[in-house]
């Protein structure tokens, strides 16, 4: 299966591609994840990027498409795998088709997980994610709480507050997000491949009510 999940910042696509990927045993792969790596080895990519990301801004399409490109190339996708924040704008999803292509294979099901925007702030600034890359579980300080304050309550590794969650910095990823991502919901739709799913309240009622959309539960 080829899954992409769309939603706004904030509205738990991580959370749910991470649940999903150990469900369906498939492989998550976070664009935001892949850059924030790549910054910090200190990529000739991630040092391009730094700068867009730091403005809540797309980072270019190049490096996104050349990313994406050597990673579904490489045998571990070849089980199937859910994009969580790639494409992003319409340009990007016209690569992705050519990538497919180039792969023989086709998507499954796009995903728009739907939040309403005043829920979407405090998401985001109460994030807190597991530093431990092999886990990186996500916490929320209100509504997802570790056990120990700041400590991860699955593998005991400090957790850390990403340096886009700040209030100053949502304002620009919304903005950015309803003028280059919302129009990928039609994109998508007009090819039948869609499914919307309400991403507000129970994490786990909102995973069931997902494997119900996909017709996946076990
Ligand atoms: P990226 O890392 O992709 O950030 P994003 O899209 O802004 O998405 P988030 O990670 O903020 O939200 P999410 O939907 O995953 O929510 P989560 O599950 O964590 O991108 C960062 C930057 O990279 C971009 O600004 C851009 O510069 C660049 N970039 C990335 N992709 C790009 C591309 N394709 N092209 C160009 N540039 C690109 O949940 C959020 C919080 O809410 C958590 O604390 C969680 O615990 C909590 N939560 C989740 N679900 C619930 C719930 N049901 N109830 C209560 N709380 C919940």
């Amino acid at each position: 299966m080829q899954i992409l999940f769309l939603g706004a910042p904030g509205a738990g696509k991580g959370t749910q591609c991470k649940m999903l990927a150990r469900h369906l045993d498939l492989l998550h792969l976070s664009s935001g994840d892949l850059l924030r790596e790549a910054v910090k080895l200190g990529t000739a990519a991630g040092v391009a990027a730094k700068s867009f990301m730091d403005k809540g801004v797309l980072v270019p399409d190049s490096i996104l498409i050349d990313m994406f490109r050597e990673k579904l190339h490489t045998p571990e996708c070849q089980k199937g795998f859910i994009l969580d924040g790639f494409p992003r704008n319409v340009a990007q999803a016209k690569a992705l088709n050519e990538l497919f292509e180039e792969l023989n294979r086709k998507l499954s099901v796009v995903v728009n997980l739907q939040v309403d925007q005043k829920l979407l702030t405090e998401r985001i600034c109460g994030r807190r994610i597991c530093s431990n890359k092999e886990c990186n579980a996500p916490y929320h300080v209100k509504f997802a709480p570790p056990k120990e304050e700041n400590v991860c309550s699955l593998c005991g590794a400090p957790l850390t507050h990403r340096s886009d969650d700040r209030e100053e910095l949502v304002a620009a990823r919304l903005k950015t997000y309803f003028e280059q991502t919302e129009p990928l919901i039609e994109f998508y739709d007009k090819q039948l491949l869609l499914r919307t799913v309400d991403g507000e309240g129970d994490p786990d009622e909102i995973f069931a009510d997902l494997l119900r959309t996909l017709k996946v539960l076990a």
